[in-house]
């Protein structure tokens, strides 16, 4: 881990959404540090409506959070029109679902340059056009260009996807499952892909998934999320073969290859309208319900007080308890 400081920092981000007819609001992401370094790829995890692609949108400026701050590069995000379109040059979306990011009367000449014409680019559009296609593996890139969506694989798409993203040379990518819309096989290649990139580019990278296996394959350090939060976070290899958290044991629990048995979740699905007192896991913890946590003398402390939010730095760190009364 780099000592620098980082390209991207959040602090205490809170993103809300009304609740309909009075009901309370969707705390979609409830507290969240997270600091990303030049040339660093985090990968973030969670289950299905724990915040993560909220989360991201607030680091590219999508979405201002209602608490909190983004910086980039060490200045705080500003929300203007302008201040919004200067900082999509340096940091890039790349979407889940490549044919619906694309527009298929397009061709794939127009959709890499779009952001280009965009952006106003004084250079030579054509060569820049090329270099991104070349760089995301289409190459000769000329015989890509006058080609449609339809008349491409799927991972092809994405590559075009991705292409669309580097032309504006950023120095971050937001990819929000970026392969789960693709065949094994590809998912290899485009996984591949991305971390070229890093090595030759320096790219930092976010990469949002719900997939462990990848997680684990690309990522130099991963945060998992549990409704909106960030709960446990550090050196993937760290978090991935020691979980400390009960939450990230249950996820790691369930993968084919896991050993023992798989922690299967009780208790309601996690409701951002919702958010438990105490630790935020504790109707579903494992931990708790078998008695360990009492054993260790913390139950009170799960059910009535909030672990706190994790500090972002990219050490390893863990909001449970239960693991810092030193039993994990
Ligand atoms: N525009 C919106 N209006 C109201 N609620 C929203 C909106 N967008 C997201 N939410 C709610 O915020 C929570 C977090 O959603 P989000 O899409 O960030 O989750 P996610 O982790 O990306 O899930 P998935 O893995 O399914 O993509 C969910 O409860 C979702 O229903
Ligand atoms: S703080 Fe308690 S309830 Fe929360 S995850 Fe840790 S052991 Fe479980
Ligand atoms: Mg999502």
């Amino acid at each position: 881990m780099t000592t620098s400081s980082p390209l991207l920092s959040a602090r205490g981000v809170r993103v809300s959404f009304p609740g309909r007819h009075g009901a309370p609001a969707a705390r979609a992401v409830d507290g969240v540090d997270l600091d990303i370094r030049s040339g660093e790829i985090v990968a973030l995890v969670g289950e299905s409506g724990c915040g993560k692609t909220t989360l991201a949108r607030a680091l590219l400026g999508l979405v201002e959070p209602a608490a909190g701050r983004v910086a980039f590069d060490g200045r705080p995000l500003e929300y203007s029109g302008r201040a919004l379109k200067a900082y999509r040059r340096r940091a890039q979306l790349v979407l889940q679902d490549p044919s619906g990011s694309l527009n298929p009367r397009h061709t794939v000449y127009d959709a890499v340059a779009e952001g280009l014409r965009i952006h106003g680019y004084g250079g030579d559009e054509r060569a820049a056009v090329a270099g991104a296609l070349s760089r995301a593996g289409l190459r000769p890139p000329e015989r890509f260009f006058l080609r449609y969506p339809h008349e491409l694989s799927g991972g092809q798409r994405q590559r075009v996807v991705i292409a669309g993203a580097l032309v504006l040379e950023p120095e971050l990518l937001v990819a929000d499952e970026p392969v789960a819309s693709l065949d094994a096989s590809v998912r290899g290649e485009i996984l591949a892909l991305l971390l070229r990139l890093r090595t030759e580019l320096g790219l930092a990278a976010l990469v949002v998934t719900h997939d462990l296996g990848l997680a684990w394959n690309i990522a130099d350090r991963v945060a998992v999320m549990y409704l909106g939060r960030i709960v446990e976070t550090g050196a993937v290899e760290q978090v991935l073969t020691a979980p400390r958290h009960p939450y990230t044991r249950a996820l790691l629990s369930v993968l084919p290859e896991a050993p023992g048995e798989p922690v299967i979740l009780t208790g309601e699905p996690p409701d951002p309208a919702r958010v438990p007192s105490g630790c935020r896991f504790h109707a579903r913890c494992p931990v708790l319900a078998g008695g360990e946590a009492d054993r260790a003398g913390v139950a009170g402390a799960c059910r009535g007080r909030d672990p706190g939010i994790l500090d972002g730095s990219g050490t390893a760190q863990v909001a449970c308890h239960w693991a810092h009364a030193g039993t994990v």
